[in-house]
């Protein structure tokens, strides 16, 4: 039996086709140039959330940013789809900026702040509790609902930021090239504006119990 495909799909399939004609008319020689290499200067680690889409709220193009994207902009150590893009992104395509991007009302934290049980899901967030944890001062001192989860959001973008200075792949490549800058982004759904929250270069240092002395 044939499927009949839905009018919201088929739409994609329609947009492509509209989409690839006006850059070839654009620019004729846009995909045999980039289909041959990529050479992006960007590594983005950004929330799965479908209001934020790397390439449009940066105005970059397709072959300038290298993505990677989870619920919550999570930079989980175990986590060997992360590691990978991050490994590659850094010695393959030598990326010269990381940045992790949250925003602000991110459904994933506010999962994190609550006691509902989501099953699988709780797992991944439980990573973002710990940093709930870590900080529950700071954030409880907020008497909003809505500004504790973004003081939250802002946290938890900073200590991905750490968590990637953790990996002995950017503390390998901050010693032999100094490089990446890693920069830490909360992106706001009600503006459109990015907020810059942190930065570390391999001139900062983490707490030397994170620092390998044998890279
Ligand atoms: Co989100």
């Amino acid at each position: 039996m044939k499927n009949k495909k839905s009018k919201e799909y088929l739409k994609l399939i329609e947009n492509n086709k509209e989409w690839a004609a006006t850059v070839v008319k654009e620019d004729p020689e846009f995909f045999s140039r980039l289909s041959n290499t990529q050479k992006p200067d960007f590594l983005w680690i950004g929330c799965s959330d479908s209001r934020v889409p790397a390439d449009r709220i940066t105005g970059t193009q397709p072959g300038e940013i290298f993505v990677h994207r989870n619920i919550a902009n999570m930079v989980v150590h175990t986590d060997m789809n992360l590691l990978a893009v991050l490994e590659y992104a850094v010695d393959h395509l030598d990326v010269k900026h990381i940045i992790v991007c949250g925003h602000y009302g991110c459904g994933g934290v506010k999962a994190a702040m609550s006691r509902h049980n989501f099953d699988l899901i709780n797992k991944w967030i439980r990573n973002i509790k710990d940093v709930y944890r870590m900080h529950r001062n700071t954030i409880d001192f907020q008497t909003k609902p809505e500004d504790r989860l973004n003081k939250l959001i802002e946290l938890n973008v900073e200590e991905q930021v750490m968590n990637l200075a953790k990996t002995s792949i950017v503390q390998k490549a901050w010693k032999n090239k100094k490089s990446p800058e890693i920069h830490g982004w909360v992106y706001s759904l009600e503006d459109g504006l990015i907020k810059e929250i942190c930065n570390m270069t391999h001139e900062n240092h983490l707490d030397p119990l994170y620092e390998f002395d044998d890279l």
